[in-house]
């Protein structure tokens, strides 16, 4: 097979550091691959008003995979105070360079797996009966909406005419909004597709039947946002009766969805949702599982074979100036993995995880998290493995 190039994107804070220590572990498993740098993120908003330049899409464009690591966003007018003062007159408006990429090359479908590793110190448990203590295993996969619904970045303060104008042919506008002032009002869309629609349900029925997940659960909120999210669960009964009828099809709403998390999350297999509703229940539980530090995802394009893996958490800039870095690189090593798995370099991921998982079963090396410890500059003093150290032990494992 050709040496694959891959576009590694280190962007904000701790981005850097797990980033590193995730292609040191790539490189001992013997993935033999070039790496180019993309840059992105804040220093470039800063500098030069583009928190995703052009030169990194065309990286990307060219090579198709990217390894990224975390970005830090902030809201509108404190991104506005931190530009340089040559580009303040331009009336640039920052936007998140990571939704930026998955909107630019059509990354529409994001993959986000929560399993519980066997020993992780952070799986979630519950009380049973008798004030028992069950640890369920969770083993969940989380299909989200990548461009489309509250992310697509229709909206306005202060409407113009013509949006106002065709909101007041709505007669529930008229009633619940017609008396406000068109400046007192902002509006955030949430724009659904069929096509994306169908891409993500079918995305999510495939990924249950190669897996043998028993259920599919479209996560959205059909009895109130009936337009999108009821055009998301008719066209998986359609779908499933059609291509799938041996999964079954399950229904939950988002709000509910979050409080039988902790209730009984073995009984979830694939989960699919819109964009937004995506984005919480993929953290709700990643929480059961052990929190950002083992939070991965792929999203990609099937079309184009163009992919970024990341890991959800944050850049967690408190903690990216420390000498010794103490966060969890799983979550980066992880999503390494599911890039492997995209390029069918499927062994390596495997034996990268059954690495990582020793390291957790054996419960010798464990970042601060999984010591429950706060995070600060001490807890390698304390006896928390840094990321450097959590990486050499999945090495060894290999
Ligand atoms: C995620 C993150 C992003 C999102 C942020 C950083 C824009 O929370 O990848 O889940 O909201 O999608
Ligand atoms: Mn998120």
């Amino acid at each position: 097979m050709a040496k694959k190039t891959i576009v590694k994107m280190p962007g904000d804070g701790i981005g850097k550091v797990v980033l590193d220590e995730t292609i040191r572990v790539l490189e001992a498993a013997g993935f033999d691959a070039n790496y180019v740098e993309g840059d992105i993120g804040w220093e470039f908003w800063c500098n030069e008003g583009n928190p995703l330049p052009e030169r990194t899409l065309k990286l990307i464009e060219e090579h198709k995979i990217g390894l990224f690591g975390a970005i830090t966003s902030k809201p509108k007018d404190a991104a506005f105070e931190e530009l340089a003062p040559a580009l303040k007159e331009k009336g640039l408006v920052y936007s998140s360079p990571i939704v930026g990429l998955r909107q630019h090359f059509g990354l529409d479908i994001c993959l986000r797996p929560c399993r519980s590793y066997k020993g992780n110190p952070l799986n979630f448990i519950r009380r049973g009966p008798n004030n028992t203590i069950e640890e369920p295993e969770v083993d969940v996969a989380i299909f989200r909406q990548n461009t489309e619904g509250l992310y697509g970045g229709v909206e306005w303060s202060n409407p113009p005419d013509q949006v106002y104008e065709a909101l007041m042919t709505h007669p529930k506008f008229v009633k619940n909004f017609g008396e406000t002032p068109q400046e007192e009002l902002s509006v955030s869309t949430r724009i659904f597709t069929k096509k994306a629609t169908e891409r993500i349900l079918r995305a999510a029925f495939v990924h249950a039947k190669k897996y043998e997940y028993k259920s599919v659960t479209v996560c959205e909120k059909p009895n109130v946002i009936r337009e999108t999210s009821g055009m998301m669960y008719k066209m998986a009964q359609q779908i499933q009766k059609a291509d799938y009828p041996e999964i079954e099809l399950w229904n939950t709403n988002i709000d509910a969805q979050m409080m039988w998390l902790t209730k009984n999350p073995e009984n979830y297999g694939v989960i699919v949702a819109g964009n937004m509703f995506g984005d919480i229940v993929s953290d709700g539980f990643a929480g059961l599982i052990g929190g950002l530090g083992f939070a991965c995802s792929a999203q990609f394009n099937p079309d184009t074979g163009i992919g970024v893996f990341e890991p959800t958490h944050g850049s967690a800039p408190k903690y990216a100036d420390y000498e010794t870095s103490i966060v969890n690189p799983i979550a980066m090593i992880e999503s390494a993995c599911m890039m492997l798995d995209f390029i069918d370099e499927n062994e390596i991921a495997a034996k990268i995880r059954k690495s990582v998982a020793e390291v957790i079963a054996e419960g010798k090396v464990k970042t601060y998290d999984m010591m429950k410890m706060t995070g600060r500059a001490d807890v390698v003093e304390k006896g928390a493995a840094s990321t450097q150290e959590m990486a050499d032990a999945v090495i060894a494992k290999l």
